[in-house]
């Protein structure tokens, strides 16, 4: 059999559990938070007192920490561009939707809701200007992407696993900057994304351990393969108008790890968190090759600490058109 027919043999085969995985990963809609939960309601003549508020406690929020914030949000709001390019994976059937195609649905309805929930607020806060970051919006969507993993599906959960531990860790951290600065509903609403991805990535990982269980030189190879070429950004292609595609993304995250919301520290850490969790050392059911990759793949963090420790990160904030100049 070719390796794509054994890859959809066993997404068939995992299929049938998707279903309960749904139930166990995903919240119903009737019982999940939505944006508004955290937004002032416009409905209430408190409305302008509330937005008056947040546009105070924005002031105390430095310049960085906004680009970051405003990169994060485009980030979640081309997740359009994300469904389209899963529901297309080998096995993920979006006509006769099967129970990929639900489960894949499902993650992009509650992942809408962050980028809709950051949208609104960045509005709110007076702080960004806005017209930029949509221009933004839409080139990233225009653009599409190219994240390194075909139509495979072993190499799309490999992806999918470590981007949503990364989403957890900076919205995680931007909440605990927002804290610091005495902002409380900020955090509060960055806290409760990053739960969100937590148990994305939870899901995701269950996929890549359901597949090494019936797979695993394949799914051993494909996880190499996707660290080998580094796991790029989904906003890798990220620009600001007038711009080449890409030309922003180097400078946000120079951003995001000038203030630590996301460094190349985390990058390594979350590739020991995966080693870990799919106990990559103890998996020995493996052809030659596969067992080459595992022991690649071992030995792979420590020597990503060493290069990590050598970047050099620029002083200054890189002044962009998302938000104006403090
Ligand atoms: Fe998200
Ligand atoms: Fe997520």
């Amino acid at each position: 059999m070719s390796l794509k027919n054994v890859r959809l043999e066993v997404m068939k085969h995992l299929e049938k559990d998707v279903e309960g995985l749904i139930q166990k990963y995903l919240i119903p809609v009737e019982d999940i938070w939505q944006p508004t939960d955290f937004l002032p309601d416009s409905t209430k003549d408190s409305f302008y007192e509330e937005v008056r508020e947040i546009r105070e406690l924005s002031k105390e929020l430095p310049y960085d920490f906004w680009v970051v914030l405003v990169g994060d949000m485009i980030t979640e709001e081309a997740l359009p561009t994300y469904e389209s390019w899963l529901m297309d994976v080998e096995g993920v059937d979006q006509v006769s939707r099967n129970g990929w195609s639900k489960w894949v649905s499902q993650w992009t309805g509650e992942e809408n809701r962050h980028g809709d929930v950051l949208n609104k607020y960045l509005y709110l806060s007076g702080r960004v200007n806005m017209r930029e970051v949509e221009k933004t919006t839409q080139h990233l969507i225009n653009d599409g992407f190219d994240i390194g993993t075909d139509r495979d599906p072993y190499k799309n959960f490999v992806y999918t696993s470590f981007q949503e531990l990364a989403t957890y860790i900076s919205h995680n951290r931007v909440a605990k900057i927002a804290k610091k600065k005495g902002n409380k509903q900020l955090a509060k609403m960055c806290r409760i994304i990053s739960g969100d991805e937590m148990r994305h990535h939870h899901a995701y990982s269950d996929f890549v351990e359901r597949i090494f269980a019936v797979d695993p030189s394949q799914m051993m190879m494909a996880f190499n393969d996707m660290m080998k070429r580094k796991i790029t950004m989904p906003a890798h292609f990220l620009r600001e108008s007038g711009d080449k595609i890409g030309t922003a993304f180097e400078e946000f995250s120079n951003t995001a790890q000038r203030i630590g919301v996301y460094t190349s520290n985390d990058y390594v850490d979350i590739l020991q968190k995966l080693i870990d969790r799919w106990d990559i050392g103890n998996i020995t059911d493996l052809n030659e090759e596969a067992e080459k990759a595992r022991d690649y793949l071992m030995k792979l963090p420590k020597r990503m600490y060493r290069l990590s420790e050598r970047i050099k990160i620029p002083e200054n904030s890189f002044q962009f058109k998302w938000v104006d100049p403090a």
